[in-house]
């Protein structure tokens, strides 16, 4: 087995590769004058069962680009098998026709994906479950959900855990949030989000009587954080004694960090599915847990032909 890591997030390959107890396959990534992306594998590759670690984060563009570079050099040079590990799979929100003559995004970088040559995917928490079915190679999604149950029994005291209400802050994560609130026998509540224009998050209604309860947010992407910073918002107005969010995918375009800062969010946990500029690390507000163990324990599974479903919470 050999790990390559593309640039998108490299503190993250290196922390799966110290899971696994190898060291990252030497690769150089270069780019030309002109900007185009120039590969090269250091190693022999030939037989070898490979995994590719690059979530295709911002620049979106370019770390797909570069990652289905990486997966072309890995098949001309022979390997056995080149497994494509996504931990943040973008071009996910396009996952239907929103519109008349509007794209799927996601089968198409899908489609690119197999293309290019991997022969398997390993990504986290997929925007919409049935993206899986949009890859026409086996793909495995994992679920940030464990990571964050560890997390919430260490960060709540067994006291405070009996006021915990898991909120969705819309109604596309129900089901999430039903999931994770099941092993805490908590109860849930639902923002009624509306967007009343692309990028613009409005909160209509809560379903669920947060009063007095230490409310956490559940989503699988904060972006502009508009859509959490108003649902917590909405939440202490209705008289939730605390707010804090827990997000798989820190994606935190701007002005996320600041609104984040002046929101009445206690904590936002994101796992470190993309890597983050100096400004998100800074931020008081903002913590990251790792999904490095879960994702060098997938990998060790998918090399050793083991099941993966055992990690899926
Ligand atoms: C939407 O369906 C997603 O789950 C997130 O709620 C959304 O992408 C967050 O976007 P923003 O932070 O820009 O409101």
């Amino acid at each position: 087995m050999k790990i390559i890591s593309g640039t998108s997030n490299e503190p993250l390959s290196r922390a799966i590769a110290d899971v696994l107890d190898i060291p990252l396959t030497s690769v150089d990534i270069e780019r030309f004058r002109d900007q185009e992306i120039f590969v090269r594998i250091n190693e022999n590759v030939r037989g070898e069962d490979i995994f590719v670690i690059q979530p295709t984060s911002a620049p979106a563009n370019d770390h797909l680009l570069e990652l289905l570079i990486l997966i072309d050099a890995l098949m001309r040079a022979s390997a056995s098998r080149i497994t494509a590990v996504i931990p943040y799979f973008g071009y996910a929100r396009q996952d239907r026709k929103v519109g008349g003559r509007t794209p799927i995004t996601a089968k198409l970088v899908a489609n690119l994906i197999a293309k290019a040559g991997a022969d398997r995917v390993l990504t986290m928490d997929l925007h919409a479950g049935q993206i899986q079915g949009f890859f026409d190679i086996p793909t495995d999604n994992l679920f940030g959900q464990p990571v964050f149950e560890t997390d919430i029994r260490d960060r709540f005291s067994k006291k405070d855990r009996d006021k915990l209400l898991f909120v969705s802050p819309d109604t596309g994560g129900v089901v999430r949030t039903r999931s994770l609130a099941k092993q805490f026998n908590a109860d849930i509540a639902i923002v009624d989000k509306r967007r009343p224009k692309a990028g613009e998050a409005e909160v209509m209604n809560i379903i669920g009587d947060v009063a007095g309860r230490s409310c956490i947010l559940l989503d699988d992407i904060i972006d502009s954080g508009g859509t959490l910073c108003n649902a917590a918002a909405a939440l202490k107005d209705h008289g939730a004694n605390s707010v804090s969010a827990y997000i798989t995918h820190g994606v935190l375009s701007d002005p996320a960090v600041e609104r984040i800062s002046k929101s009445v969010l206690t904590e936002v946990v994101i796992c470190d599915t993309i890597g983050q500029p100096e400004k998100v690390q800074k931020c008081d507000k903002i913590r990251e847990v790792s999904v490095a163990t879960l994702l060098g324990e997938a990998i060790r599974r998918i090399a050793n032909d083991e099941s993966v479903s055992k990690l899926f919470g």
